[in-house]
């Protein structure tokens, strides 16, 4: 017997404190002129001292339920996306299934960068369809401020804090998730790392004068993956779940940069209401950007019961994902 997979709750936290363009003229040798016109970020939230990333996703996860009107002892597995758990070990997962009283449910984390959402919801949604769970949790939250390095000017400008998540459970046929199509090519891993904190540079003096536990990114690199990694993941997921790019309703794109999102708006010749744009007041949130735009177009009624959305999103690994869904 085969089931259908659906998302049938979202919700998303952020942190109250912004961090603005001109915060970042007073740290580094920047100006909220060029940060505007390469990337389009204007503000960003960040999480205060001692907090964590399954404080932000525990609170997402509460939302996606309440949402759906689920109770948490109804939750059978717990998925946490995230490149910033709370620890090496244990799974942020295993944290936040505490947090919720999900005293039934399995829990582990995925790791797979900023398109940790994609890979989240293509095994939660296949384990619906196969029959193994009912009710699975899928969260991907992020502090990248925790890995950022503020002395540098190339990536500090980019990032923000925050966790989205949804519920996915057994929905009727023709609704839920259409289609998924998810890649990688580690032979880019060097583009987009946290060199030290693993097995390959365990942390030690020398690791923390070299600022090896701060993100490195090779940004004109990343950039131009991302636009072909964009396009390329969303032509097959269109063509998989028998789609046309009229067909979308929603797009929601991962938000690391307006120039990519313009890129892939513009390929698919979709109107400006159709793409949802977060990254001026929240930055690059990792893998957590997906779901809070998400949350946002669900919660403001721009994105409708019976739409096609399609995500999209590329990232660290390098990985990259896209979803075709009929909410
Ligand atoms: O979610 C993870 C995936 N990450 C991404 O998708 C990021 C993809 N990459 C990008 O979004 C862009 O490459 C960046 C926004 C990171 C950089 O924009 P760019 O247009 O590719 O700039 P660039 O790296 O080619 O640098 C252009 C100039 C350089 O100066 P010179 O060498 O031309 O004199 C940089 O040093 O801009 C300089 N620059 C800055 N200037 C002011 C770099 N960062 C800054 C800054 N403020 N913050």
């Amino acid at each position: 017997m085969s089931y259908h997979a659906g998302i049938v709750g979202t919700g998303s936290a952020l942190p109250t404190r912004i961090l603005t363009n001109a915060d970042f003229e007073k740290m580094v040798d920047t100006n909220d002129e060029w940060i505007v016109s390469r990337t389009g970020i204007r503000e960003r939230r960040i999480a205060e001292e001692g907090e964590a990333t399954s404080d932000y996703a525990t609170a997402a996860c509460q939302n996606a339920l309440d949402a759906a009107g689920v109770a948490a002892e109804d939750v059978d597995l717990v998925i946490c996306a995230t490149v910033t758990p709370d620890m090496m070990f244990p799974a942020t997962a295993c944290l936040i299934q505490d947090r919720l009283g999900a005293t039934h449910a399995a829990a582990f984390d995925l790791s797979a960068a900023c398109s940790g959402f994609m890979y989240g919801v293509t095994v939660g949604s296949g384990l619906i369809e196969s029959g193994v769970y009912k009710n699975v949790l899928v969260v991907a939250g992020d502090l990248l401020s925790r890995i950022t390095d503020y002395e540098d000017r190339s990536t500090c400008v980019l990032f923000g804090d925050g966790a989205g998540a949804v519920l996915l459970s057994r929905v009727e046929e023709g609704r839920g998730v259409l289609a998924s199509d998810l890649g990688s090519d580690g032979s880019g891993a060097k583009y987009l790392l946290q060199p030290a904190g693993g097995s390959r540079m365990p942390a030690s003096v020398e690791s923390v004068e070299q600022r090896q536990h701060y993100l490195k990114m090779e940004g004109r690199e990343t950039f131009k993956f991302a636009v072909k990694a964009m396009a390329s993941s969303t032509e097959r997921v269109l063509e998989q779940a028998g789609l046309t790019k009229q067909d979308i309703d929603v797009l929601v794109p991962h938000q690391a940069n307006i120039r990519i999102i313009e890129a892939a708006r513009t390929r698919f010749g979709l109107d400006e209401d159709k793409v949802v744009v977060t990254i001026h007041k929240y930055g690059n949130t990792s893998a957590s950007s997906i779901p809070i735009a998400l949350d946002e177009a669900v919660r403001s009624g721009r994105a409708k019961p019976g739409d096609v959305i399609v995500m999209v999103g590329f990232g660290g690994g390098l990985t990259w994902g896209a979803l075709a869904v009929r909410l």
